[in-house]
């Protein structure tokens, strides 16, 4: 073991301090999670959190279904299977991905994973080196920007507006790498319901970043947790629909079941998953054949279709709570997305509010959020946050959103107060925005980017 001291010559607590790797040396603690910690206390509305609404299952068919199973295949469920997964759970994930579109999909081509973010490690693991960009929309999904961290990749954002994905941000993005040599791997999107702006990608730009990226060569990523969950009742057709050996399409029953089952799924080009499957065997070995038997007895005797309506109602139901409460109450120059599905509502603050400064502030008044710089690599989001709709009952959300709007309404009266000393642009008051390295070293460091721990451990 290699023992090192610190500055002041005294000698870690940690005794294996001086054995990490490189790439676990720069996990931080977040500067939230104390926060978050307070903020699961029950007087505290949680806007917070991504959590699926479970209460809604029918608790009674889970236990009866695996009751049965236990009983009927006990053997096979509770033994060891292949890295690759279940073969009647597969055939039955190409059944579900036939309601977006996908009707060309192999079961050969299905490999299981421990939910949706399995498959994104595994898929980061055989394709990034250090220091190769991933492409990804700006803001995105928050755990996905510390998995490519993790692989001490390079995330580079991709605007977005109210039609998802911008297509000529994508080809300005292309250009400039390709310029710099950059070594460009993947574009990562949540092109349905994004996690955190609720935005959906509109039919023609899904045609129009296919095009792009098949042309430059970089595999599209296309994670699609909340696409069952359209308000509409309309299923969103899937991007892999139209482009099998462009897409990695990676799915999951944890927003349309349970989180708690840990089964999700990559549809990939075979060469895709016979690779997924290898970095799966030495992950995992095998995933557990209990959770992925109890999701396929539970797809084949249950009305699976019919739970899917009613998470449909309830999330709507709650998206329109929100949507409402935040029409009422916001001071202007707040706005905010209106998402046709999934879980999430992106809201954009008047100028030069720091949401991440205004949290404690809202925790005091007991309404929580997650705060837009989260959902970047470089430091952006600082007057956004992601408010989520999917766990509270709408009375719940009612009283969070009128709170939220007091905490902000008062941050306004402030800063106006203080307006001489304040200052509406953040290079100006903030060093590190200048320089995006300083706030983040995965924005723009060309070196492999160090591996943080999540600010938000539930989404
Ligand atoms: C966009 C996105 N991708 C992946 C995941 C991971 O889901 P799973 O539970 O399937 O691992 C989530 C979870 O919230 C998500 O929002």
């Amino acid at each position: 073991m290699v023992r090192e001291h610190r500055a002041d010559g005294t000698e870690p607590t940690d005794r294996w301090w001086g054995s990490y790797a490189a790439r676990a040396s720069g996990m931080i603690a977040s500067e939230v999670r104390a926060l978050f910690a307070v903020a699961s206390r029950p007087e505290i509305v949680s806007l917070a959190g991504g959590m699926p609404a479970v209460d809604a299952l029918p608790l009674d068919a889970v236990a009866s279904t695996v009751a049965d199973l236990v009983t009927s295949r006990g053997r096979v469920a509770l033994q060891y299977g292949s890295a690759q997964g279940d073969p009647e759970l597969r055939a039955r994930i190409c059944d579900v991905m036939a309601m977006e579109g996908i009707t060309d999909a192999h079961p050969d081509n299905v490999v299981v994973t421990v939910g949706s973010q399995q498959a994104l490690d595994l898929l980061t693991r055989v394709f990034v080196d250090p220091g190769d960009v991933v492409l990804t929309e700006g803001p995105t999904y928050v755990t996905a920007i510390n998995t490519f961290a993790a692989y001490q990749a390079r995330v580079v954002h991709v605007s977005m507006d109210g039609d998802g994905l911008v297509p000529d941000a994508l080809r300005e993005t292309l250009t400039r790498l390709a310029a710099e040599g950059a070594r460009v791997k993947l574009l990562y999107t949540v092109p349905t319901f994004q996690n955190p702006a609720g935005i959906t990608l509109t039919a023609s730009r899904r045609a129009e970043v296919l095009e792009i990226c098949r042309r430059a060569g970089v595999l599209v990523v296309e994670d699609n947790p909340y696409g069952l969950l359209s308000f509409t009742g309309e299923p969103v057709r899937a991007m892999r629909a139209d482009d099998p050996d462009g897409v990695v399409y990676l799915g999951s029953f944890s927003k349309t079941l349970a989180p708690g089952m840990r089964v999700g799924w990559a549809l990939a080009p075979a060469p895709v998953a016979a690779r997924l499957v290898l970095a799966a065997e030495s992950a995992i070995l095998s995933h557990s054949m209990f959770t992925q038997l109890a999701v396929e007895r539970y797809l084949a005797t249950q009305p699976w279709p019919e739970q899917i309506k009613a998470f449909r109602e309830m999330y709507r139901d709650r998206r329109d709570a929100m949507l409402t409460a935040l029409a009422e109450t916001m001071p202007a120059g707040a706005t905010w997305t209106r998402p046709e599905g999934g879980f999430f509502i992106w809201l954009t603050l008047p100028d030069g509010v720091d949401a991440k400064a205004m949290l404690p502030r809202a925790i005091a008044a007991r309404v929580a959020y997650v705060p837009g710089t989260g959902f970047y690599a470089d430091g952006s989001g600082r007057n956004a946050m992601r408010l989520s709709y999917c766990y509270p009952p709408p009375e719940r959300i009612r009283d969070g959103v009128r709170r939220l709007a007091d905490v902000l309404r008062a941050e306004i009266s402030l800063r106006q107060t203080f307006a001489p000393l304040a200052t509406t642009n953040p290079r100006a008051t903030n060093p590190r925005a200048t320089n995006p390295r300083a706030t983040n070293p995965r924005a723009t460091d060309p070196r492999p980017a160090a591996p943080r721990t999540s600010d938000f451990r539930d989404q």
